[in-house]
């Protein structure tokens, strides 16, 4: 049997005692047992806790339309914002050769789109897009939402005028609600292929949906294995009563203690460049979940040891608002040896023959050591090795870990009612019909 995902908190200990984490984790099983019988806030986005059985009958068909793309393509555009785009964007860099857009050797590369509304990144998109012969796959639960919208007109209309409609119709896939929106509408009328998002599941909690399946299964990675992963962790997680082996219970406990010293920022720490996006994953998951009715950590992200020399001053001696969580990965996939030299003019005779991995896990351990000395209470969270299998187990821990922490908070975890504020006000600045008045009002508070 394979290890599993595991959670280290000797180095909260003269922070906020074992104990206590551990009182906090049993008391809040009772928000694990709302979660499981449906009875807390926001019961009906409930849906992804039990996707690692609920998609299984989906893979094949979810393979099937990969293999289709890839065939008929040798680029996908994935088009989505938040929730719609993040989590596939994080495994795919997370499993991605780190130049695969460099390598000679054929392969099927994925862009993104629709995940901002700069009009360069776009105009340069459509100039590379000129000589791919490209798919897209395009992403909305409320098939809605303004900045996929306009990227995907945009690149529908660049797409049908090069290879025609019937063609093009035959490369875009929608996945969106089963029956509202004006991305279904506009599915049904092209005949586009289209997978559902369960009116159960959440953006941010929707990689497991073909949302993030398919995508990342287009990408060439082995979507069954994630889900072996995240199902491994709903058996630590979801079904263990037993606070102090349940990872997620201990995280969300001990993190909400630590915000109780006054700490009102967690940073997620990646020690490699390929969890860039898994950060940024986290980042929404736990920010749009908890950050309301003025509760909430503000979630950063560093990588180390790149951030070490920019954001490492201020983490080992600014203000003590902050602690970390690392995400500690023991092995590498690949092999890198540092050589001898004769001469030792650079004076690393001393690393000679040492893997770069060692280094790494020793500037991690240094790390932990320093910020620790220096009131940074670190949490950290270990797994073996980043594959499609434990990237499963990471996604599946820290959602449940984030929907429990959402109840110790007490708030509903699973809406994001402070993201429309900036919506209604762009709708009224570009004149959306019915925001006219909207936008003469603040056309005057610009102008000062
Ligand atoms: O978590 C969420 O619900 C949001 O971040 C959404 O994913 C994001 O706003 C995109 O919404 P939609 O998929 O409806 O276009």
């Amino acid at each position: 049997m394979k290890e599993n995902l595991s959670i280290d908190l000797k180095n909260t200990g003269s922070f906020v005692a074992y104990e206590e984490v551990f009182a906090l984790a049993q008391r809040s099983v009772i928000h694990l047992d709302s979660l499981n019988s449906g009875n807390g806030a926001g019961n009906d986005f409930l849906g992804w806790f039990s996707l690692p059985d609920d998609i299984i009958s989906q893979l094949d068909k979810i393979e099937k339309a990969a293999k289709h793309l890839r065939s008929v393509s040798d680029t996908t555009v994935i088009i989505g914002i938040g929730g719609s785009y993040l989590g596939s964007k994080a495994v795919i860099e997370a499993l991605s050769h780190s130049f695969s857009h460099m390598q000679r050797k054929k392969h099927h590369d994925i862009l993104f789109a629709g995940q901002n509304i700069c009009e360069d990144y776009l105009a340069d998109l459509l100039e590379i897009l000129d000589d791919r012969n490209y798919s897209i796959i395009v992403i909305s639960k409320s098939g809605t939402t303004t900045e996929p919208a306009i990227a995907f007109r945009i690149l529908k209309d660049h797409l049908e005028r090069k290879v025609g409609k019937a063609a093009a119709a035959d490369r875009i896939i929608a996945i969106t609600d089963s029956s509202r929106g004006a991305l279904r509408s506009l599915a049904d009328l092209n005949g586009y292929d289209t997978f559902d998002i369960p009116d159960n599941v959440g953006g941010r909690y929707s990689v497991l949906t073909p949302v993030g399946l398919l995508p990342i299964a287009v990408g060439g990675f082995d979507i069954k294995a994630i889900i072996t992963g995240a199902k491994a962790a709903e058996g630590i997680t979801r079904h263990n009563r037993n606070a102090a082996a349940n990872p997620s219970l201990m995280y969300a406990a001990a993190r909400n203690l630590i915000l109780q010293t006054g700490r009102h920022i967690e940073v997620l720490v990646g020690f490699t460049p390929k969890l860039h996006y898994l950060l940024e994953w986290w980042k929404q998951l736990y920010g749009e979940s908890e950050g309301k009715e003025g509760k909430g950590l503000f979630p950063a992200s560093v990588e180390f040891t790149t951030d070490l020399h920019s954001l490492g001053q201020y983490i080992q001696e600014g203000q003590r608002i902050l602690f970390e969580t690392m995400i500690s990965v023991r092995n590498p996939v690949k092999k890198c040896t540092i050589p001898s030299e004769k001469d030792d003019s650079d004076q690393l005779n001393y690393l000679a023959g040492k893997r770069l991995s060692e280094v790494n896990l020793n500037a991690e351990k240094g790390t932990l050591l320093a910020h620790n000395d220096g009131n940074v209470p670190v949490i950290t969270i270990n797994i073996p090795v980043l594959d499609e299998y434990y990237l499963g187990q990471l996604i599946y821990f820290f959602e449940m870990a984030c929907a429990i922490s959402g109840y110790i908070l007490d708030v509903n975890p699973f809406d994001q009612p402070g993201v429309e504020a900036y919506k209604k006000n762009m709708f009224a600045l570009l004149n959306k019909p019915g925001f006219e008045e909207e936008g003469k009002k603040l056309r005057e508070r610009l102008k000062g």
